[in-house]
C-alpha cells in the first residue's frame, strides 16, 4: 500500500507539474498583456493627433480615426500600422512637417500622408517627382484607408519605399503634383480611391514608380493632365476610371511588361489642346515595350481642332527625347469610338501587335 500511495503522489506531483504552465497560460488573458496591446486598436478623436496615435502605436497595430477635419501632415515609418479613417479629413497644417516625402515632388512641396521606409536615398529633382536610389529598410504592411484627404502642395498619399502597402478606398483631392505615388516600393496595391482636382486641372492622378509588383486597380481619377504614370516593369493596372484629363495611362520610355487592362478612360478635358507638348491621349506607350492593352473602353477623346492638334486612343511611338523604341506592345480586345483618331502606331521597334479591337480610325487597324 505505501507503494502505490507513494505512486500516486508522485503522479499526482507530476500531473500538477505539467498543468502548471496550462493553469498559467489561462490566467494570461485577464492580465492585460501580450493580446491587449496586440489586438486593441487605438482611437483618434476630432481635436486629437493622429500623428501623436502613430508615434505611440505598437507594429501591426490598429489606429481609427473618427469623423473630423485633421490639419496634419501624417508620417509611417512602423510596420504594420493599419490607419483606418471613419469620416475623417486630413488638410495641411499651419506649418510644414519635414520627412521623406517633403520635397519629393518638387522643392517645397509636402505630402498628406506619408508611408515611409527607413534609411531612404533620394536622387535630386529633376522633374516630375524624386527618384529613390535606395531603401535601407522598408516599412511593410501598413494599410491607409477610409480618409478624404485634400489639398496637400505635393501629394494627398506617398508610399516611398514600403513593401506590401495598401491604399485603399481613400478620397484624395486636389493633391497638387499627386493624387498618389508610390515610388521605390515593392508589392504596393493602390485600390479603389477617387483621385480628382475639383477646380484647374492639376498634374498626375496616380502614378507608379516602384522597384516591382505594383497594382493600381478600381480607382476613378478626374481632371488630371495625366490619370495614370505607369514607370513600374510589369506594373498591373486594371479597372481604373479616367475622365476629364489629356492622358489617360502614360507608360514611359523604357518601361516593359506593363498590364493596362479593363480601364475606361474617357471625355478629355477641353484645356488638354491648348496646353504645350500635352495632348489628348488615352494609352500612350512612348518608347514603352511588351506592355499589354487589353479590353479598355477608350471613348471621347478630341481635342476640337485646337491647335491642329488631334486626339488619339492608343498611341505607339518612340521616345521623342531619347529615341527608344516601342517593341513587342499588344493592343487587343479594346473598344475604341468618338476620337479623333482611334490608333496610331509610329515607331522603329518592331513585333507590336494591334488585333481586335472594336474602332474605326485607321481602318486597317480596327475590326
Ligand atoms: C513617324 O516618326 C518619325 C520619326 O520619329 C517622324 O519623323 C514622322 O514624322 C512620324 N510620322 C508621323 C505620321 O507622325
Amino acid at each position: 500500500m505505501p507503494e502505490v500511495k507513494g505512486r500516486w503522489v508522485y503522479l499526482l506531483g507530476l500531473a500538477l507539474l505539467l498543468l502548471t504552465p496550462l493553469l498559467h497560460a489561462k490566467a494570461i488573458p485577464t492580465t492585460p498583456g501580450w493580446n491587449d496591446w496586440q489586438d486593441a486598436s487605438l482611437h483618434v478623436a476630432s481635436g486629437q493627433s493622429i500623428q501623436a496615435a502613430i508615434d505611440s502605436a505598437h507594429p501591426g497595430q490598429a489606429i481609427i480615426v473618427e469623423a473630423g477635419t485633421y490639419a496634419e501632415q501624417v508620417t509611417i515609418t512602423t510596420s504594420g500600422i493599419k490607419l483606418i479613417g471613419k469620416g475623417a479629413s486630413i488638410v495641411p497644417p499651419g506649418s510644414p512637417v519635414q520627412n521623406t516625402c517633403s520635397g519629393l515632388a518638387g522643392p517645397g512641396t509636402e505630402a498628406g500622408i506619408c508611408i515611409q521606409g527607413q534609411d531612404i536615398v533620394l536622387a535630386d529633382y529633376v522633374q516630375e517627382h524624386r527618384k529613390v536610389l535606395s531603401v535601407g529598410q522598408a516599412v511593410r504592411g501598413v494599410l491607409v484607408t477610409g480618409f478624404e484627404i485634400s489639398g496637400f502642395s505635393g501629394l494627398d498619399i506617398a508610399v516611398v519605399g514600403g513593401q506590401d502597402c495598401r491604399v485603399a478606398n481613400n478620397i484624395l483631392y486636389d493633391g497638387a503634383q499627386y493624387g498618389c505615388l508610390t515610388v521605390g516600393s515593392e508589392n504596393t496595391v493602390v485600390d479603389t480611391n477617387t483621385v480628382a482636382a475639383t477646380a484647374d486641372m492639376l498634374f498626375i492622378g496616380i502614378c507608379m514608380d516602384d522597384m516591382s509588383n505594383v497594382r493600381t486597380t478600381n480607382n476613378d481619377i478626374s481632371n488630371y493632365a495625366i490619370g495614370l504614370c505607369v514607370q513600374t516593369n510589369g506594373a498591373f493596372v486594371h479597372g481604373n476610371s479616367v475622365t476629364n484629363s489629356c492622358i489617360g495611362a502614360y507608360v514611359d520610355p523604357g518601361v516593359t511588361g506593363a498590364q493596362v487592362i479593363d480601364n475606361h478612360i474617357s471625355n478629355a478635358n477641353p484645356i488638354c489642346a491648348s496646353i504645350p507638348d500635352l495632348g489628348v491621349l488615352g494609352v500612350a506607350m512612348i518608347g514603352a515595350s511588351n506592355t499589354l492593352v487589353k479590353q479598355n473602353t477608350i471613348e471621347g477623346l478630341t481635342a476640337n481642332g485646337v491647335n491642329d492638334a488631334t486626339a488619339v486612343g492608343v498611341i505607339i511611338i518612340d521616345d521623342p527625347g531619347t529615341g527608344t523604341p516601342a517593341s513587342g506592345n499588344l493592343v487587343v480586345g479594346n473598344v475604341l469610338r468618338n476620337n479623333d483618331f482611334d490608333i496610331f502606331v509610329n515607331t522603329t521597334g518592331t513585333n507590336n501587335v494591334i488585333e481586335d479591337n472594336q474602332c474605326s480610325t485607321p481602318a486597317e487597324l480596327c475590326t
